[in-house]
């Protein structure tokens, strides 16, 4: 098991389609497990593997800490491959999310409050889930991560363009980060 570098703001990995994982096999199950490592070493909820450069429809989340804080459900670790929101639902609302690609930069997002997900387990079976609370929303985030999707992108302009300057820091390598990233090449800005 391993900690793995983290890609950060504006890599262009992040911004992909990944692709179906169609087969277990040793190096998914590493895989799954170095994603724990990377998650838990450096205090994130969730990570997609495109954050480590995979482009593979699979994350990794633990919610239970922040849901514990709101009183939503328990869960424990849990792995995702080819995750699937089927149905989103409730009221929209508003929380503070962050993202361990874009450290440093939290901002308030709008989005469905329950949702149905269905998933392969890291066993490969087939599940279903029902949920809300953190945990819908950390699925959500990282469902949007496998599809090149950044929370920045569901903010206002405006809101966006008030996080312009801490974006510039990460994205050319300026900004203090507390765990391993890919460092940015030269050329890229
Ligand atoms: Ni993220």
């Amino acid at each position: 098991m391993s900690v793995l570098p983290i890609v950060t703001y504006d890599d262009e990995v992040l911004r992909k389609e990944a692709e179906p994982v169609n087969k277990n096999s040793e190096e998914i199950q590493t895989l799954i497990d170095d994603m724990f490592d990377t998650m838990y070493n450096s205090d994130g909820v969730g990570l997609a593997a495109p954050q480590i450069g995979e482009l593979r429809r699979i994350f990794v989340a633990d919610a239970d800490a922040m849901s514990e804080e709101g009183e939503g459900p328990q869960m424990g670790p849990i792995a995702m491959i080819n995750p699937e929101i089927t149905f989103q639902g409730g009221d929209e609302v508003a929380m503070d999310e962050g993202c361990l690609s874009i450290p440093g930069v939290n901002a308030s997002v709008k989005r469905p409050e329950k949702i149905v997900v269905s998933y392969l387990d890291r066993d490969f079976n087939e599940q279903e889930l029902e949920i809300d609370g953190w945990w819908a929303r950390v699925i959500q985030h990282e469902t949007d991560h496998l599809d090149g999707i950044l929370f920045l992108d569901h903010l206002s302009m405006f809101k966006r363009k008030l996080l312009g300057s801490k974006l510039n820091e990460i994205a050319e390598g300026r900004a203090d980060i507390a765990y391993p990233v890919v460092p940015k090449k030269a050329e890229q800005k």
